[in-house]
């Protein structure tokens, strides 16, 4: 069998072709992706979408992003290149809850809409849906085999995304002004407030090389598996190193308490922040991340922060496409 280049289709990206011999492959959380394939023309495209319908509010609008809009696209691709809407059909994963789910759960709501809304749209334009694999509690990852149209659907951990990729790395003017914290301190936090995983993966990989890959299949909490393991938490040990480095108070709040907010005694908000981001990237990023973070107390943080569950899709709107798509 000849090599086969994998083309990686980033989130709010997508890319249709005719007698490519690529495979198309796309990494998804709470993000859906769709697949669709011409067995007669040979033609093939895919989609990874964020959420279920634009906002009207959006900054710059990018219709790939959305189901509503995404979906019609790519079915035109397949028009515009001669396709029948009968010769064409469609393979559906994603939309997964990631993670413990709580009644509130944002993968629920946006991922279970975005499904809802592709399925529509495809039954409209009478295309087969011939299999979908939505829901769930795993990341997965979609495949598409442009020469054959055979597709596969997998947990993240049987493959990891193949393709290189150019990323730009987010900046600080990529952050969304809030003024719920300066945004510089905000930058910083999130770069750093996993700084303990550095030092424990020294050890994690000697003592248990199999940890990251059995966190994908059981349900112990990460911070739980590490205490077990290594009797200390990266948490803990970021804490010890921000206080030798002599971080700055709020620093090393974020560092101690970004899986547990509701513990800071002060900076409050950039903690909430940062868990709040750290939440968001779980569900919504296409790298690997299996902390697991606690979904439960998801209201109180919103609440904290002067937010709701209405307003989880405004933010992912306005998050950079470079930052959902970093693949560390
Ligand atoms: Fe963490």
């Amino acid at each position: 069998m000849s090599y086969q280049k994998t083309e990686h289709i980033a989130a709010g990206c997508l890319k249709a072709d005719i007698r490519s011999s690529s495979i198309y492959q796309a990494y998804l959380g709470t993000c859906l992706g769709v697949a669709l394939y011409d067995t007669t023309l040979k033609v093939g495209g895919m989609i990874h979408i964020l959420l279920p319908e634009p906002l009207g509010n959006a900054g710059a609008h990018i219709p790939e992003k959305y189901a509503s809009t995404g979906i019609p696209m790519l079915i035109n691709q397949f028009i515009g290149r001669g396709s029948s809407p009968q010769n064409i059909k469609a393979v559906i994963a994603g939309g997964a809850l990631v993670g413990p789910v709580s009644h509130q759960d944002i993968g629920l709501d946006i991922g279970g809409r975005s499904a809802d809304i592709a399925r529509k749209i495809l039954q409209r334009h009478n295309i087969e849906v011939i299999k979908s694999e939505t829901g769930g509690f795993f990341i997965c990852t979609l495949e598409l085999n442009m020469r054959t149209g055979e597709t596969a659907i997998n947990p993240a951990w049987e493959d990891v995304c193949k393709s290189q990729q150019e990323i730009t790395p987010p900046t600080l003017d990529d952050i969304k002004k809030t003024g719920r914290a300066p945004a510089n301190k905000a930058y910083t936090a999130g770069l750093l407030h996993d700084i303990g995983k550095v030092i424990l993966d020294q050890y994690i990989s000697n003592r248990a090389p199999l940890l990251f890959r059995n966190l994908s299949i059981e349900t112990e909490s990460f911070l739980s598996a590490e205490k077990k393991l290594l009797g200390i938490t990266h948490c803990e040990v970021g804490a010890f190193l921000a206080k030798k480095w002599q971080f700055s108070s709020a620093l090393s709040q974020a560092i101690r308490h970004h899986h547990h907010p509701e513990k800071t005694e002060d900076n409050k908000n950039l903690v909430y922040i940062v868990y709040l981001a750290d939440l968001l990237m779980e569900k919504f990023h296409t790298g690997h991340d299996l902390e697991k973070m606690q979904t439960q107390s998801i209201s109180h943080v919103l609440a904290h922060l002067g937010l709701t569950l209405a307003d989880i899709p405004e933010i992912i709107d306005a998050t950079p496409l470079n930052v959902m798509n970093t693949n560390e």
